[in-house]
């Protein structure tokens, strides 16, 4: 695939991406040895890291889906986000780790945690791709961490701008 001329720069190729997933489903399988979880994807950014992860995965899962108001066609954040897809599982007593793509202020995935908590999981950890660290407004407790990476809008698997550009197999920039 030719890289798009919008693309500045590319942070984490494919094999870079592969290793590290592996990496953390390894992580996965020993905290959780001998039990299920069920992983919680995050519409629709965490579709290919979730896709990826969850087939790397050896001990038993069970998927299911949540979204949050997104940023629209804009680069930042506005306000506070809303969940508009809910879990369609029953995940009380349950093993969960919430997978998303990546966390900038922390404001969506605060949402999602407090959301999920009140459904009394047994477990519940986080895991995602990227990790914009500088940007932090909230505090949030991550537990699997691909990368951390600068404050740059970045898309490609599963990042999007304008729901664009999150079939590209590598995670990168987008021009200023
Ligand atoms: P937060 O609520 O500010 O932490 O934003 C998290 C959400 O915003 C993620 O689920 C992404 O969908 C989106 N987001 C944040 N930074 C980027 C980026 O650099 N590229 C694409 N989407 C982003
Ligand atoms: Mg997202």
């Amino acid at each position: 695939m030719n890289n798009p001329k919008e693309i500045e720069s590319i942070l984490f190729d494919q094999s870079q991406i592969k290793k590290r997933v592996k990496e953390i489903a390894r992580q996965i399988d020993v905290d959780f040895q001998g039990e299920e979880v069920m992983l919680v994807g995050v519409l629709k950014g965490a579709f290919i890291f979730l896709a990826d992860l969850s087939r790397e995965i050896k001990i038993s899962t069970r998927l299911d889906f949540i979204k949050v108001s997104s940023y629209g066609k804009q680069k930042q954040s506005s306000g506070k986000p809303s969940i508009t897809k809910d879990l369609d599982m029953e995940i009380k007593g349950k093993n969960v780790v919430v997978v998303e793509d990546i966390v900038d202020s922390g404001l969506s995935l605060n949402v999602i945690l407090e959301n999920i908590k009140k459904h009394k999981p047994k477990r519940l950890k986080v895991c995602v791709l990227l990790d914009k660290r500088e940007k932090r407004k909230t505090l949030v407790p991550l537990d699997y961490i691909g990368f951390e990476v600068p404050d740059k809008f970045l898309v490609g698997y599963g990042l999007d701008f304008a729901d664009k550009y999150r079939n590209l197999p590598y995670v990168a920039a987008l021009k200023a």
